[in-house]
């Protein structure tokens, strides 16, 4: 499967970053089952906890507009005065790992990327062996 669209939509995402603390800016795009792109980006706070990444903004927005089925998450991240092309590998916190395994199968795409083209596809089971999930 080529990605490619998906990783330019993080990089897209990635441009409203708010990372005044840590100065380093992540975008992701989340693609629902029935195609539907979600953008998020990481969102800082003076007072640190409040901070949110930009997988959570991604699943969040789609949550709250009603959508459950996912397929993939591509992800870019690296210093703000970084381009694009000059970013590396980004892999989600732990925190988000465990947000997506609450929403998605095992089997789902986690796709981190330096460039547009140059991208690793990973699934969630590989991120996060023996994840916690709902029960119901
Ligand atoms: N961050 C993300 O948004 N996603 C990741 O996958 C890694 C970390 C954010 C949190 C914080 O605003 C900044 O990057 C530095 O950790």
């Amino acid at each position: 499967m080529d990605y490619s669209v998906l990783v330019a939509a993080a990089f897209e995402a990635r441009q409203n970053a708010y990372v005044p603390y840590s100065g380093f800016a992540v975008g992701a795009a989340l693609l629902s089952a029935d195609g539907k792109i979600f953008l998020g980006c990481n969102i800082e706070n003076v007072t640190l906890t409040p901070t949110v990444c930009a997988e959570r903004t991604a699943f969040f927005k789609a949550i709250s507009e009603g959508v459950r089925g996912f397929s993939a998450i591509a992800v870019v991240g690296g210093l703000k005065d970084l381009n694009e092309g000059q970013v590396d590998f980004c892999t989600p916190c732990g925190v988000c790992r465990q947000v997506i395994a609450e929403f998605c199968e095992p089997d789902f795409k986690i796709i981190t990327a330096r460039s547009r083209d140059e991208y690793q596809e990973h699934t969630l089971d590989e991120l996060l062996p023996l994840a916690s999930k709902p029960k119901f």
